[in-house]
Formats: C-alpha cells, structure tokens, sequence
C-alpha cells in the first residue's frame, strides 16, 4: 500500500504527458519539414490541412499597408496556437485582443515596477509621465474587455472600443513626448503595445 502510494506521487500527472505529447507532435521535424514545402511554394502537394493552417491570418494580415506591419500581424497572431486554424477575421480579432491586453498588462507592470523603485522622485519628469502612461493602459484595458460582448451588437461597437483604446494609448505617447521621455525600454514597450491595439482596430475594420 505504502510503496504503491510512492508510486503515485511520482508518475508524472496524465495532463502533462499529454502536453508533452502535444508539444512534440507539434514541434516534430515531418511538422517543420511540412510547413518548409508549403512556404518554398508547394514543390509538393501539401496536404490539405497543411494548406489550411494559418489560411485566416495570412489572408488578413497580408492586407496591411506595410511590410513592418504585415510581419507585426503574422507574427503576432502566429504566437497564439488558437490562430492555426482560425476560420474568420472574428476569431482572430478575440484572439488579437487577448495578445494586446497581455502586452498591455506586461508593459503597464513594467511602468509600475520602475514607479514603485522611483517613491523618493515623485515629481521627476519621468515620475510623472509613467504615472499618467499607467492610468492611460488601464483604460485601454478596460475598453478592449468589452469587446467580445460588444461584437455581438456588431463589428462598429467593437471597431469603437479598439478605436477608444488606441486613442488611451495615445495619451501615454502624448504625455512621453511632452516630458521628453528618452529611455529606450519605456519607449520600445509602449511602441509595442501601440502596435497590438493598432492590430485590434485593423481587424475590426476587416469584419463585415
Ligand atoms: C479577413 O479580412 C481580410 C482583409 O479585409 C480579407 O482579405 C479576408 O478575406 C478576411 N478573411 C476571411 C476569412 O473572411
Ligand atoms: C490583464 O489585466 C486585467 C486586469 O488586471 C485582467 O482582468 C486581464 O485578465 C489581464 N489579461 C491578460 C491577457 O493577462
Ligand atoms: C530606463 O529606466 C529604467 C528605470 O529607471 C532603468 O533601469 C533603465 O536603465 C533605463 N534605461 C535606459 C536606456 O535609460
Ligand atoms: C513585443 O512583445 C512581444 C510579445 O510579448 C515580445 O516577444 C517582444 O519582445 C516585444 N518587443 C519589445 C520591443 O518589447
């Protein structure tokens, strides 16, 4: 009975075998050999669900104007296992704002964890443009949460949350500018979080 017990507590839980399987299932050569032959031009048919993959996202993001922002997208939206088989511009427009609130909250964590080492400067410059950039990210927070109840009265609700969270965002760009903020970690975190809501509202402008 006892030894028995032992054993149990030391085989690995079922759950995680099955994401180890996953893991290597996915990350196998014959997957990445796959997906060699589709984007080298399909030198051999590929099968079909191999065509299909990521079908959605390259249609969507290879309608941005530019080639920064097209990588922005694919690559962005290619971070989230959901998007391989994405059907429609909806999926990735709730997956595209998981990934933004995600930056959002990594970004705005970061600003209050040099606030909370910066107490004895609090009227500093920087002081006060990180204060103003963190209210700034709760808002655009809050405003992207309703957007996948707000998508069920239609695509222009939506459009108008993303479009209000960008415009928080905004704030924080205004207010970095005015004080003349220069740090580059600062500055290459709010870029980035910028460039996940301009995601957001780019698809909300691609859905019918
Ligand atoms: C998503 O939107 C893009 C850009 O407007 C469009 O080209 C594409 O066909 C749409 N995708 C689907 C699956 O409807
Ligand atoms: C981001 O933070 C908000 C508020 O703390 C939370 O409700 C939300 O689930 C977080 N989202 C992600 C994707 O981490
Ligand atoms: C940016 O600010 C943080 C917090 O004050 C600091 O640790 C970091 O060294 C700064 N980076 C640059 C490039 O000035
Ligand atoms: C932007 O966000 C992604 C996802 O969190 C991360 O991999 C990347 O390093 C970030 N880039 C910058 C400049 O912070």
């Amino acid at each position: 009975m006892k030894s028995s017990q032992k054993m149990a507590n030391i085989s690995p839980h079922p759950l995680l075998l099955l994401t180890f399987a996953a893991l290597f299932i996915l990350n196998s050569p014959a997957t990445i050999f796959a997906e060699k032959e589709v984007s080298a031009g399909g030198l051999k048919p590929a099968s079909k669900s191999q065509n299909e993959r990521y079908r959605a996202v390259n249609e969507l993001c290879n309608q941005r104007t530019s080639r920064e922002a097209i990588d922005f997208c694919t690559k962005a939206l290619k971070s989230d296992r959901r998007s391989a088989y994405a059907k429609d511009n909806v999926s990735l427009l709730l997956i595209s704002v998981d990934l933004a609130r995600g930056e959002i909250n990594r970004t705005r964590d970061y600003y209050a964890s040099i606030l909370f080492k910066l107490q004895n400067k609090k009227s500093s410059k920087f002081v006060l443009a990180l204060k103003d950039c963190v209210s700034a990210y709760d808002w655009g927070n809050e405003e992207l949460s309703l957007i996948p109840t707000e998508l069920r009265k239609g695509p222009a609700f939506a459009g108008y949350d993303a479009k209000i969270a960008h415009d928080a965002l905004q704030r924080c760009t205004d207010t970095l500018n005015q004080h003349k903020i220069s740090n580059h970690s600062v500055l290459a975190r709010h870029r980035n979080s910028t460039d996940y809501v301009q995601l957001c509202v780019d698809i909300t402008l691609a859905i019918k």
